[in-house]
């Protein structure tokens, strides 16, 4: 971030004439806080109000890519989750935790919008792709006035360090979420060109096997922490174990035309 001014700078209080403040997802970009978009920048330097999602006790990542130019911890609010991996996402008790938490952080955010305040809520990547910022933005748009800045997502943060080209031609990509089961996986492998799967944590030995029965194991590349500190790219046959942290993903890129 050299030469890019510290963006901190306490907000005077909205003009008086405001009525509501404005809800920002404001897409963090994959990593490497470079790769913030100018938009972002911008909104970042002006809302009284910074949000980010993190496990308990943790930072968020989207925070994290934010430290080279944030320094003011009375603009922030740290959303911590109920649970992350310690239950299962389809449980009732999961689910209810969550609406919970997402309803009781909407009505936070909602007093700070009412009294004319800015929110700015951070998203790693692109806030309208798996983003928890969506959930919010349910809660709140039709209250609010929203504005929403992409960002680069984490996998073309992944492709592009990984140094191959996702799709040619008429090749169709496949975004498919490592959650799923191995038999939806592998036939949803079986119909594509190419493939990006995410949320890889403890489902790799089950993506690895859903890419086998699909013939793609030989194209597949693991991508680690794409353009952040402790990146790692590494062909997934060639990958001797099955840990991979949350933020990790398999690629499979596409072999379309190619004049
Ligand atoms: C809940 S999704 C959020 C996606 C995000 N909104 C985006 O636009 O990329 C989280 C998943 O994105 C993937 N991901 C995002 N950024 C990544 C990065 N820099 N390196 C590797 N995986 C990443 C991982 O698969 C992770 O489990």
């Amino acid at each position: 971030m050299d030469g890019l001014m510290t963006l901190d700078r306490p907000e005077e209080d909205a003009p008086a004439h405001a009525v509501t403040g404005t809800l920002y997802g404001v897409g963090m970009g994959p990593g490497d806080p470079d790769l913030l978009t100018v938009k972002a920048l911008r909104v970042l330097q002006r809302a009284p109000v910074l949000v980010h999602f993190c496990k308990r006790g943790r930072r968020g990542n989207a925070r994290t890519i934010a430290d080279a130019i944030l320094r003011d911890p009375a603009r922030e609010m740290a959303l911590a989750y109920p649970y992350t991996t310690e239950i299962h996402p389809e449980h009732p008790d999961y689910v209810a935790a969550l609406a919970a938490f997402y309803d009781d952080a909407a009505g936070q955010l909602a007093d700070h919008l009412g009294a004319g305040r800015d929110v700015a809520i951070l998203s790693e990547g692109d806030p309208f792709f798996y983003g928890s910022f969506m959930h919010l933005w349910r809660r709140l748009k039709d209250r609010f006035p929203v504005e929403v800045v992409p960002g680069v997502t984490g996998m073309s943060g992944c492709w592009t360090r990984a140094g191959t080209p996702i799709t040619w031609g008429d090749d169709v990509l496949t975004v498919l979420p490592a959650t799923l089961p191995e038999a939806v996986l592998a036939e949803r492998l079986r119909g594509t060109d190419a493939a990006v799967v995410m949320k890889l944590g403890r489902h790799l030995p089950k993506v690895r096997a859903a890419l086998a029965a699909a013939g793609l194991l030989a194209r597949a590349v693991y991508v680690e922490r794409g353009t952040m500190a402790g990146e790692r790219v590494i062909p997934l046959d060639r990958k001797p174990d099955d840990e991979a942290p949350y933020f990790s993903m398999v690629l499979v890129p596409g072999e379309g035309r190619r004049p």
